[in-house]
């Protein structure tokens, strides 16, 4: 129909991990917290739940962002919310890229960067991870208005100390990207970064450690002129009224989620020495999943024999990941049933 952008017309959508309606799969494939999320979340929007969801939430989501900056040190005005992290980075490509402007950042990772950055007409900027996905050296000289660094990485689960990713701030005529999905599960941050720079910006979500992929939360963190000009070109009302409440609650209790991050690192020690058993390699992870690797061959019959048998992990069918399972840390008795499965189909 020729009433599309050609760049729409030409575009694959992304294509997010499967969400099962039917049945009841080990699901191990979209890095989902096995754990819920914290009583207070539970019963706050239990009371969340009346007559004033006819009104329109705070624009700026103000009781979770002023959650999330004392929680973080910050002012609120350093806080963005977002209707998850991903609409911030479509937030952030809104308000920085013009069309034809490159978009850097280390590959393989995290596949919707692709996605946003050709829907809003700029060029991503593919820079290869080396073989141990350490810092690319050529990063700090790319010429992109805008690099992002998945940090923890997805797939590859692994973590670039921010000690290491000092050269990527020298230039000020760009803004650099810090996404910390996972951040949560690894032993360090970036976040001492924004007292330093101003033109970093963190992403954070309640999806992972805060066990609330369901409510769609997600948390820039950045410079006050930064923050103000994205929250320019966000819809005014993006975060809904029971999502406010439940992030506000969510982070009341970072006890809560530390718990359940505590026994997802030591499912994740217990998981990666069976994989290594099994003969896959394993990168180091610093997340709340693992990239199980058998280099040479193709992992596809493997994916479809653990989907047969009702385990549902994540196969990347895309140069230089067929050898790879990504695979999420659930419990220790979904942990039991994955390598079970798998002991049969690679042994
Ligand atoms: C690296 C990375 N960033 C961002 C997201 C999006 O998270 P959210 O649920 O906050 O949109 C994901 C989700 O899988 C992710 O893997």
């Amino acid at each position: 129909m020729p009433v599309f952008r050609k760049t729409v017309e030409d575009m694959e959508g992304y294509i997010p991990g499967e969400q099962p309606r039917d049945r009841r799969y080990v699901k191990l494939n979209t890095n989902e917290n096995p754990y819920p999320p914290s009583p207070q979340v539970l019963e706050a929007l239990r009371d969340g739940i009346g007559d004033n969801l006819r009104l329109y939430p705070r624009p700026m989501a103000d009781e979770l962002r002023e959650r999330a900056a004392r929680l973080y040190r910050l002012a609120p005005e350093n806080v963005l919310v977002g209707n998850g992290s991903d609409e911030l980075l479509a937030i952030l490509m809104r308000a920085v890229i013009d069309p034809g402007d490159a978009v850097a950042y280390p590959v393989p990772t995290y596949s919707l960067y692709d996605t946003l950055v050709t829907v809003h007409g700029g060029v991503p900027m593919h820079v290869p991870f080396p073989s141990d996905f350490s810092m690319p050296p050529e990063l700090a000289d790319v010429a992109a208005r805008l690099v992002i660094v998945c940090n923890p990485n997805s797939p590859s689960g692994t973590l670039i100390p921010p000690q290491q990713l000092g050269p990527l701030f020298r230039r000020r005529d760009r803004l650099v990207v810090i996404d910390e999905a996972y951040v949560d599960f690894a032993d360090t941050n970036c976040l001492e970064l924004l007292h330093e720079l101003p033109n970093v910006v963190i992403l954070r979500t309640l999806s992972k450690s805060y066990s609330l992929a369901g409510m769609r939360i997600g948390l820039a963190l950045g410079a006050v002129g930064v923050i103000g000009e994205l929250a320019k070109v966000k819809d005014s009302y993006n975060v809904n009224r029971l999502s406010i409440i439940a992030g506000a609650a969510a982070l009341r209790d970072p006890r809560w989620m530390e718990g359940n991050v505590r026994r997802i690192r030591r499912t994740r020690e217990a998981l990666v020495r069976r994989l290594v058993e099994l003969g896959f390699e394993v990168p180091p992870s610093q997340a709340n999943f693992v990239l199980a690797r058998r280099p040479g061959e193709d992992l596809e019959a493997v994916f479809e024999g653990l989907k047969r048998r009702g385990v549902l992990v994540r196969y990347f069918a895309i140069p230089g990941l067929r050898d790879a399972l990504r695979i999420t840390v659930g419990t220790d008795d979904e942990v039991a049933v994955l390598v079970r499965v798998l002991e049969q189909l690679v042994s």
